[in-house]
């Protein structure tokens, strides 16, 4: 096969073949289907093989591939200069369109990734609250910036210490143990763990930053008053709050789920489907924050040869219209919803011990006996994803792109169509009957 010949040959020269492990042999078996072009919903392997991708590279393609419209605004973008790392009207065009959506964002500062994007929010808060520490949830990811990397994969249940004091986990080597000093962890999705933490520590808290729904551990949302009980613990202690959208993000709503949920953060960090496939990140929030960048003595640096890249800031504005136009998001979730249902019909039918957790535009699949995954501890105890693996392995037999990852999430873009889903729906049904 063309896939295994094309990822033989990069091994020779990329790190186990691949630019993130999520990609590579860690996650596909054998090895990863190579891609070599997508239209619409639809991506074909080097083999020639066609299927309905569902991942969408992870969350960033919410207008599918190769929309028409952002194709013509990258070439023309491109035929009058890509990139001049000075003041354009593309910048203040996308930044207009933003900060009508976003109900949180008086201003907005774009960076090149959502890693990018955490790692300019904690800085501003700490430089805000004069403080350094900050509570980070067990399972929710931010980015790959050193701070963040404690907790964020998942760990067999009985390493995890007790709910009131987690054991502190790195995921990465060569990050100092000191920078986890400043770290604070706590269960998400549990109220009197946030009330217990918020207690000790609350008055040595910089920010709280959070995920509204959580898209690492599969798609985890929040218990009904959740995301309103971290923003009155953190307007009560002084901490701000970082609800971080780069999943969510003009996903659920236009104006993200800080929309969809109604709540105010202090800062919010978006990225994945702002670029529409274009690497991008952002924060936003208040001028009384964000203008901590003003040049000066005391400043928050940032600073970014990319920030602000012509043709992505041409992408943004096109593609925040395109969001901007009338039932966009209600087809999203409709379409979304359908995919739900019917799978959850297929599991039913084939006597799958499988739980469809989501709403519209992002959904999992966990195979589990519990009713439903409530929060990292859950997902470390009681998923199956092994079989999920082996389940996701199977669609791809049928036409079905996906990760095999249980860790990642279920993607509707605005290119999805009911034939897509009627095409996972019939895809399932036959992977189901495979899975042993
Ligand atoms: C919630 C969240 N925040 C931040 C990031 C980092 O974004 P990026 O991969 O663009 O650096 C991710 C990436 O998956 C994410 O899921």
């Amino acid at each position: 096969m063309l896939s295994d010949q094309w990822f033989q040959r990069a091994q020779n020269f990329l790190v186990e073949g691949v630019n993130s492990p999520s990609r590579g042999a860690a996650v596909y078996s054998p090895g990863p289907v190579v891609i070599e072009h997508g239209r619409g919903s639809r991506v074909w392997d080097v083999d020639g093989n066609e299927y309905v991708d569902y991942m969408m590279s992870f969350g960033a393609l919410i207008q599918g591939h190769a929309h028409p419209k952002l194709v013509e605004v990258v070439s023309d973008s491109m035929a009058t200069g890509s990139h001049f790392a000075a003041s354009t009207p593309a910048e203040a065009e996308a930044a207009e369109r933003f900060c009508r959506l976003v109900r949180s964002a008086e201003v907005v500062r774009f960076t090149n990734t959502g890693s990018e994007a955490t790692m300019l929010a904690l800085r501003l808060a700490r430089a805000h609250t004069g403080r350094t520490k900050f509570l980070k949830f067990e399972g929710h990811y931010h980015g790959w910036y050193d701070p963040y990397l404690l907790n964020a994969h998942s760990h067999p249940v009985e390493q995890l210490g007790p709910r009131e004091n987690p054991a502190r986990i790195p995921d990465s080597q060569g990050i100092p143990a000191a920078t986890f000093e400043d770290v604070v962890i706590a269960p998400w999705n549990d109220f009197d763990a946030l009330e217990l933490v918020i207690n000790q520590h609350g008055h040595e808290l910089a920010a709280v930053i959070s995920e509204p729904i959580m898209a690492n551990m599969g798609c985890i949302p929040p218990h009904e008053g959740y995301l309103q009980r971290i923003r009155e613990l953190t307007h009560h202690c002084g901490a701000l709050f970082i609800l971080d959208e780069v999943v969510t993000g003009f996903r659920y709503a236009a104006g993200g789920c800080q929309e969809y949920y109604g709540i105010q953060p202090d800062l919010s960090t978006f990225g994945k489907a702002l670029g529409a496939g274009f690497p991008v990140g952002a924060v936003a929030g208040p001028r009384s924050i964000l203008n901590r960048m003003h040049w000066g003595d005391d400043m928050v640096l940032h600073y970014g040869t990319f920030n602000g890249h012509r043709l992505t800031m041409n992408v943004i504005a096109a593609n925040l219209d395109l969001l901007s136009q009338p039932a966009v998001y209600e087809r999203l979730h409709a379409i979304g919803d359908s995919a739900i249902t019917g799978l959850r019909k297929v599991f039913r039918k084939r006597k799958q011990n499988a739980v469809v957790q989501g709403f519209g535009p992002m959904f999992q699949i966990y195979f589990t006996e519990r009713e439903a995954i409530h929060d990292y501890r859950d997902y470390c105890a009681y998923i199956d994803a092994a079989r999920y693996s082996r389940f996701v392995h199977n669609l791809m037999q049928h036409g079905i792109y996906m990760t095999p990852s249980n860790g990642l999430h279920w993607i509707i873009s605005t290119a999805h169509t009911q034939q897509d889903v009627a095409a996972l729906i019939a895809a399932a049904d036959q992977a189901c009957a495979e899975l042993t």
